[in-house]
């Protein structure tokens, strides 16, 4: 199994090219299974899960073909000649479920295996499974598999999700855009993402309205069409990136980045002694001259504060002057990687969903382990940081989400580097 060794001390100066977001692109995927013409999606990224994703639509019959090293793909769901998504490549993903809405709204049933993905809480899919019903399609479990059927056609409803699901607002959307009538999507999720994912579906013919406010009005449609859309930018990507010159010293200038995609993690870096500038191209950022300083911070739905940058905020503020107090409110076990830092020196305390950092001067190399994507990436980073050697195991979680992470740190001058693992 790959591990990833990095030498501590190094500056970072230079520019990194952020991505299209992972997270976008899994969602626009599985809306090719809405239409017969063919969608292509422009400034994908070139990750694992995107193969996954593949290997899922190719298991119905979709067509997928790749162009520019993966950087566009074009998706083809002309004849469905199967509709249960195995639990083998699910398990892989747990955005394999958005296979569900579009599966239902175009062919009536649908057989999904229950999803698996990053270790970091219960992660239900009850929110999902509303949806489709309020939509009017009976949903049976058994033997491990969503069992889901809409033989008369989905039927458009209005639906209150009692809190915040980005994937559930997502299977919701992607259902809807074919079904009879007007669906009102209450307490929908804000992100980019779903923004994304309804400017696509709207180039596809879709009808919708209020993207990016809590109330999405959804008028179906009897079909959609093809098209081809560019897949925005990875905030959180672009996130990760803007903290690594936090951590080292020296100024990343990461191209393509917008504040607006991350207006809450932007003003927790300026109280915490980080300075961002917009430019042209990108976002610059560099520690100002009065180090680092403690903050307080809570994850949230967009726009709050990102829970999948609460892992690399944490080994951030390690080395803070003062205590943090960080509350994860979307994941209730999203703490794995703290034990990990402890291992580099770390003072942290976990307490159910609030972690108390106590600033150290100086993290320390050390062996560890990655628990999940995002708490991988953290390591990476506090090991950019350390004193000396930290080599980090199984990072197989890592090429899910950040596609050439070595190339892109060591292009700017960290010492990293791919080696077998223990
Ligand atoms: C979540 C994050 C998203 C992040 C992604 C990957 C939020 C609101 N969502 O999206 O930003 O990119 O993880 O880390 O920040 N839930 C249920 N039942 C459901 C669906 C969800 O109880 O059917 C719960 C989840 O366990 C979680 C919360 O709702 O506590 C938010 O989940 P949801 O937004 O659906 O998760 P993802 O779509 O995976």
């Amino acid at each position: 199994m790959d591990a990833i060794l990095v030498t501590g001390g190094s500056e970072l100066n230079g520019k990194i090219p952020i991505a299209g977001a992972k997270n976008a692109c899994l969602t626009l995927m599985p809306a090719t299974l809405l239409s017969e013409e063919p969608l292509t999606l422009t400034n994908a990224p070139r990750l694992s899960d995107i193969k996954t994703m593949t290997t899922l639509l190719e298991s119905f019959g979709s067509e997928v073909s790749n162009m520019q090293d993966g950087k566009v793909l074009t998706m083809s769901s002309h004849n469905l000649n199967n509709l249960t998504a195995e639990y083998d490549i699910v398990r892989k993903m747990r955005a394999s479920i958005l296979v569900l809405g579009p599966l239902l709204a175009r062919e009536g049933r649908a057989v999904v295996s229950l999803p698996g993905g990053c270790a970091i809480g219960a992660r239900p899919v009850d929110l999902h499974l509303m949806a489709m019903r309020a939509l009017g399609a009976e949903i049976d479990l058994h033997d491990g598999y969503i069992h889901a059927n809409a033989n008369k056609g989905l039927k458009g409803a209005i639906i209150e999700f009692p809190f915040v699901s980005v994937g559930a607002t997502e299977n919701a959307l992607l259902a809807a855009s074919l079904a009879k009538g007007t669906t009102v999507l209450k307490n929908a999720a804000r992100e980019p993402e779903i923004v994304d994912l309804v400017r696509c579906l709207i180039a596809m013919g879709a009808e919708i309205g209020g993207e990016g406010t809590s109330t999405i009005t959804i008028q179906g449609v009897d079909r959609l069409h093809g098209a081809t859309h560019r897949v925005v930018t990875d905030r959180i990507e672009l996130g990760t990136y803007m903290l690594a010159p936090a951590f080292t010293g020296g100024e990343i200038e990461c191209l393509g980045g917008k504040i607006e995609l991350l207006s809450s993690f932007c003003e927790k870096l300026d109280e915490c002694g980080i300075v961002v500038e917009q430019t042209e191209n990108g976002l610059k950022v560099k520690r100002s001259n009065s180090g680092l300083k403690a903050i307080n911070v809570e994850t949230e739905p967009f726009p709050g504060f990102p829970t999948d940058l609460q892992a690399q905020m944490m080994a951030l503020l390690c080395t803070a002057t003062g205590t943090s107090i960080l509350e994860e409110k979307i994941f209730e076990n999203r703490f794995m990687h703290a034990p990990e830092l402890g291992r580099m020196g770390a003072k942290i305390d976990v307490n159910g969903g609030v972690a108390t950092v106590k600033g150290v001067d100086q993290l320390k190399g050390a062996p560890v382990m990655a628990t999940d994507l995002r708490a991988s990436v953290s390591l990476i980073l506090a090991g950019l940081a350390a004193e000396g050697e930290t080599l980090i195991n199984r990072v197989y979680h890592l090429d899910r989400g950040y596609e050439r992470v070595e190339e892109k740190l060591s292009n700017c001058g960290a010492k990293i580097e791919r080696v077998r693992g223990q």
